[in-house]
């Protein structure tokens, strides 16, 4: 983790706009003078950044569960992060995660490198947003695919939030309408094996377990 690095004070007269979020409403101000003219602050909140690049899974002897993959917390959701690493190193282990429905959460999930390239209807810059209680997993052939492979490159970020997502009209827009018949069978005759990975092709990532409401983890199948 890395804190902010110092910035001088900015002495400048306005006016400035400035926003504040509460209760889930937007405020506005106008200050006259720009609002970080000041040397420090006090309180509790302190920012700092962490790479995703910088965060170490958990990995085991068999699968993993889910929590594994968290990286934050905050209320009402879990921010999970899966990144390249090894996969469950027993002999007779099944890297795929397993189909789940994850009945307490919403999960979102953003590709943004990885092995999910051959998985249908996902490619890098894709989001994919499985609502609770609606069943997912591995792709037909994902899971026996899987078997054997030994790492996955995948990088992903997911987010399972405790209650219910609403769309935008800009997420509307970029639906992908044929994303929930992926998963049928005759959309995979021609052989293509998608890979195991985070969520729906199969990464492990995301194993199908709905995080549990206290800091649960989620599983990037989102
Ligand atoms: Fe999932």
């Amino acid at each position: 983790m890395r804190p902010p690095t110092r910035q001088e004070a900015i002495d400048a007269e306005g006016p400035f706009d400035l926003r504040i979020k509460k209760g889930g409403k937007l405020h506005h101000y106008q200050l006259r003078y720009h609002p970080f003219d000041v040397v420090g602050w006090d309180g509790h909140m302190y920012p700092y950044a962490i790479s995703i690049h910088d965060f170490e899974p958990i990995t085991g002897l068999i699968h993993m569960p889910p929590p594994v993959h968290q990286m934050f917390e905050g209320s009402g959701f879990v921010v999970c992060s899966f990144v390249p690493r090894m996969f469950s190193y027993h002999p007779r282990s099944v890297p795929a995660p397993y189909n789940h429905s994850n009945i307490d959460s919403d999960e979102v999930l953003f590709y943004a490198e990885g092995e999910f390239m051959s998985r249908r209807g996902i490619s890098r810059g894709s989001f994919s947003l499985h609502p609770g209680g609606i069943p997912h997993g591995p792709h037909p052939g994902a899971t026996e695919g899987s078997l054997g492979k030994e790492r996955t490159e995948e990088l992903a970020v997911m987010v399972d939030t405790f209650r219910s997502l609403r769309l935008t009209e800009n997420a509307l827009a970029v639906e992908d309408p044929d994303y929930a018949y992926s998963w049928l069978p005759e959309r995979h005759e021609d052989g293509d094996v998608p890979d195991a990975g985070v969520h729906g092709g199969g990464s492990p990532a995301g194993d199908g377990q709905a995080p549990q409401r206290e800091p649960e983890a989620p599983e990037p199948s989102a």
